[in-house]
């Protein structure tokens, strides 16, 4: 028998997925690691991401309304771990990527990354020292050999992921089971009405 014990407030999401968010500051193309992010709707789809209001990035997605979210793939561990030590506010990280523009213009999209998103600002909360950025959706850039029949191929995009506070980089493990199926033969074993 173990015992449960509460260990503080702290959420430990692990492993969170690792991202770049990418902006435009004063104009250039801007890059900041982030790990606290998440997809919170369906229509419209709207993501979300928590941004120190310290950082450039957060000036520069109030200031132009747009961003992109990228999923690096493992093999840019380092270009990742990069643009969440400097800072936009101090260092000109324009040309840490090469970048592409889906239709907005103020979302750069990290032609490395695997898969990279564009978003427009949809709405803020400004919270103690973060804001919760909402942006919508609209659209999802990959390339042919990172899918599998049409959707993007988790083997193939290799994402990071990230563990805190020990601060560790990650790479997926190996498929478990298969979602909204591999819980049927309990559902039905279970089956009691209220
Ligand atoms: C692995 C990692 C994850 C990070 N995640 C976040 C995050 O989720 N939110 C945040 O505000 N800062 C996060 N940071 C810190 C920013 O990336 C860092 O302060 C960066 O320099 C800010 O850049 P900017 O000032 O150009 O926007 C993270 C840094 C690292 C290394």
């Amino acid at each position: 028998m173990h015992e449960r014990m509460n260990i503080g407030t702290d959420p430990y999401v692990l492993p969170a997925p690792q991202t770049i968010v990418g902006s435009m500051l004063d104009g250039k193309p801007n890059f900041m690691a982030l790990a606290w992010v998440s997809r919170f709707t369906h229509t419209p789809c709207l993501m979300g991401i928590g941004v120190n209001a310290k950082h450039a990035t957060h000036r520069a997605i109030l200031e132009t309304g747009q961003f992109s979210i990228n999923f690096p793939s493992v093999d840019m561990v380092n270009e990742t771990d990069y643009v969440g030590l400097a800072s936009g506010n101090r260092t000109d990280k324009s040309t840490v990527f090469k970048v592409h523009f889906g239709s907005l213009a103020n979302a750069p999209l990290i032609e490395d990354c695997p898969i990279s998103i564009e978003l427009e600002l949809f709405k803020h909360v400004d919270l103690e020292t973060h804001s919760l950025f909402l942006g919508e959706v609209k659209g999802t850039w990959t390339e042919d050999r990172f899918m599998t029949d049409g959707y993007p191929d988790i083997t193939k995009v290799r994402p990071l992921l990230l563990s805190m506070p020990d601060n560790i980089y990650w790479s997926v493990g190996e498929q478990k089971g298969k979602a909204w199926h591999d819980g049927k033969a309990l559902r039905d074993t279970l089956k009691t009405k209220r």
